[in-house]
């Protein structure tokens, strides 16, 4: 488990065409501890994308530093795994090669990289697909082992942008409930970014709040873990938290 850390974070994009610069990212400091879950929330348009893309070293920032654990990023690296909202499974691989394929690019050996496919497929209720190929899948399934992908990859820092976004509501209920429970066995750090306040309050153990690329307001979630929505949505204390940032979207 590592930290994450960005400090003063910018972004600005640039266009050689128009000659027009975007600042979408204008200073963004955050600590995420190991093993801690943080979700972002933010309008469209906010940054949030623009972020998690330069964590993930897909991006260069134009200010600023991120560090994991002390290292700097530069680059796409193993040690942070990326979940989107529309990621490509690879279509002619089966379930249990699709999770495998980030352990076989670090040079793990075969009967190695399937015990830990089934492990981390059987820990998302995924045991029985494994011999499966993505279009026998739902859309719903196919989401499931895209984060059991990266998770497989065993990362320090899993990030995550609108990863159940697509899905059904009653799917993306579920995911969110198979998450929690996932988190809380293998206590990876995550940042998880969101434009839904339930999803980002139900799933974190602090909610940041984006606005114009500036951290707006930071909001501890003191509720236990596993969290089930069955109970949450009567749940007071998930109710206030949930209308306080809510509030503080809406003001953004
Ligand atoms: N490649 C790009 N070139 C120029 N501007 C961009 C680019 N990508 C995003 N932007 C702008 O940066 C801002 C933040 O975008 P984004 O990070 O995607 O926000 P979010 O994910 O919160 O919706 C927006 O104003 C968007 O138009
Ligand atoms: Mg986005």
């Amino acid at each position: 488990m590592k930290a994450l850390t960005l400090e003063g974070l910018q972004k600005t994009y640039y266009d050689p065409y128009k000659g027009t610069q975007v600042t979408a990212v204008r200073d963004v400091s955050l600590r995420v501890e190991p093993g801690e879950f943080v979700s972002v929330v933010g309008p469209s348009g906010c940054g949030k994308t623009t972020i998690l893309n330069m964590i993930a070293g897909f991006l260069p920032h134009t200010g600023g530093r991120i560090l994991v654990d002390g290292t700097p990023v530069d680059g796409p690296g193993p040690d942070r795994g990326v979940v989107f909202q529309s990621f490509a499974l690879f279509p002619w691989k089966t379930v249990l090669d699709n999770v495998g394929f980030g352990p076989k690019m670090r040079g793990v050996a075969r009967a190695e990289r399937d015990r830990i496919a089934r492990e981390y497929l059987a820990l998302a209720g995924l045991a029985h697909a494994a011999d499966r190929y993505p279009a026998e899948l739902s859309g719903g399934m196919q989401q499931r082992v895209g984060v059991v992908r990266a998770l497989a990859n065993e990362p320090d820092v899993l990030l995550m942008d609108e990863p159940f976004a697509s899905v059904d509501a009653q799917t993306r209920l579920m995911l969110q409930e198979e998450l929690t429970r996932i988190w809380q066995q293998r206590r990876t750090t995550v940042l998880f970014i969101t434009h839904d306040v339930p999803e980002a309050v139900f799933l974190a153990n602090r909610v940041i709040v984006l606005s114009q690329g500036r951290v707006l307001d930071d909001v501890p979630v003191p509720l236990p873990h596993p969290r089930r929505w069955d109970a949450l949505v009567e749940d007071d204390a998930f109710k206030s938290l949930s209308a306080k940032v809510l509030a503080r979207v809406r003001s953004a």
